[in-house]
């Protein structure tokens, strides 16, 4: 193992928590991660110390909240390798920032025909808001497929984009694990003139990520999934393309001017962050970064790979093919983000008996309704990997799985 595990439990409060005796298992960080002390003291030590609104008064507290706000962009912009932090625009979460690019960006460009291509594997934060505009606007979606080892199936990618203004594709799935190539598709895109936006939820808490590297046009990721506090996210997008957008919602902060007969934008980003922003959950984002750079992230993804091994290899010892596994087997193409069922057993029945043993798992179509359609199955098990997981985590999930396994034997 690539991490020191137990000093990494050591700095999260909730794992040395019990439930009925038993030492609690985390293994749903895919929906939202646990949260270091770290984080924690962050957060109090801006409201303890100097809390006030950002970019509006000129005493000392007011000022150094806001340089503690804008400090906490600049770590974002430095993780994700932003050229600038004026390319990073807080949202409240990665949903929020594929709807600003669905509002803003989409809704001054397409128009009826224009196409967007999505994937098979896709959360409902990257279809419903094309959706509404392919409803809305008459937009056509196409769909890039999955091959049998779910995986994307690029064999007509081509054919696909052809016509293509945007494609939207997640990094990383958050049912499969599935971490997909995202340069080659944003070349096959541009090739044809589509813009691209990135769901980079699951990928940017385990992975090295560069925004620049992946040349794409929009990224969305979300705080809360990396061990930060939730009610914070960002959109990354090309600075160009920010200042061409127009603003996605109107109020506070987001103006220049105002008169009785109009307004005018501020500068990107401020102009897409109407309204008082999530001050706190920023610093404290922030601090979840520095946490896992401290870690590293080769760190982070290696640790990731060998624990994703040991699961799937775990699984497949234990109960071979009565428990079916969706994702693909190789771990060089995948996440720690582990679905699975027993055919004859409801994946909520399951969760319930993993509660009763202390592991905590997400059970459920997991936003991504369209996908669950083509894997054939109302839904799945998920259990999923982080830095504090290690294989003691594993085989508790194992255990009860057996467990779960033999009460609902018919
Ligand atoms: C792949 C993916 N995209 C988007 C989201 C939405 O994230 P948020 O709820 O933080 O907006 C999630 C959350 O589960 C996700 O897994």
């Amino acid at each position: 193992m690539t991490l020191d595990v137990a000093a990494i439990r050591a700095d999260f409060p909730i794992l040395a928590r019990e439930q009925d005796g038993r030492r609690l298992v985390y293994l749903d960080s895919a929906s939202s991660s646990q949260k270091p002390r770290s984080v924690m003291c962050a957060m109090d030590d801006l409201m303890e110390r100097s809390y006030a609104n950002v970019h509006r008064g000129v005493y000392a507290i007011a000022e150094e909240t806001t340089a503690r706000f804008e400090s906490a962009r600049r770590n974002v912009a430095r993780f994700l390798g932003a050229r600038d932090a004026a390319e990073i625009v807080f949202t409240r979460n990665a949903t929020e920032a594929i709807n600003l690019v669905a509002y803003s960006w989409a809704r001054a460009n397409l128009h009826a025909a224009d196409v967007i291509v999505l994937t098979e594997m896709e959360h409902h934060a990257n279809v419903v808001p094309w959706l509404m505009l392919a409803e809305e606007r008459g937009v056509e979606l196409r769909w890039i497929p999955l091959t049998d080892d779910y995986r994307l199936d690029l064999t007509d990618l081509d054919a696909l984009l052809a016509g293509g203004a945007l494609l939207a594709v997640t990094a990383m799935s958050n049912v499969l694990g599935t971490v997909n190539d995202i340069p080659p598709l944003v070349a096959a895109a541009r090739a044809v003139g589509a813009h691209v936006l990135v769901d980079a939820s699951q990928a940017v808490p385990h992975l090295p990520v560069d925004v620049q590297a992946w040349d794409a046009d929009f990224v969305a990721v979300t705080g809360h999934k990396m061990l930060g506090p939730s009610g914070i996210g960002a959109l990354w997008a090309r600075r160009e393309l920010l200042e061409e957008m127009p603003p996605f919602l109107g109020g506070g902060e987001m103006i220049r001017d105002v008169r009785k007969d109009g307004f005018s934008t501020n500068d990107v980003p401020w102009k897409f962050e109407a309204g008082t922003p999530a001050i706190t959950e920023a610093v404290g984002w922030s601090a979840a970064i520095d946490y896992l750079d401290a870690l590293g992230m080769d760190a982070v993804h290696a640790h990731e790979v060998a624990l994703t091994r040991y699961a799937l290899d775990a699984l497949g010892d234990r109960f071979g093919d009565r428990l079916a596994v969706y994702g693909p087997a190789d771990t060089r193409q995948r996440g720690g983000v582990i679905s699975f069922l027993f055919p004859e057993i409801h994946a909520h029945d399951v969760s319930q008996v993993l509660d009763e043993e202390a592991v905590c798992v997400r059970a459920g179509h997991h936003c991504a309704k369209p996908l669950m359609r083509i894997l054939g199955v109302p839904a799945t098990t998920r259990a999923s990997l982080y830095v504090y997981n290690d294989t003691d985590d594993v085989d508790a999930l194992v255990d009860a799985l057996a467990k779960a396994e033999q009460f609902f034997a018919f």
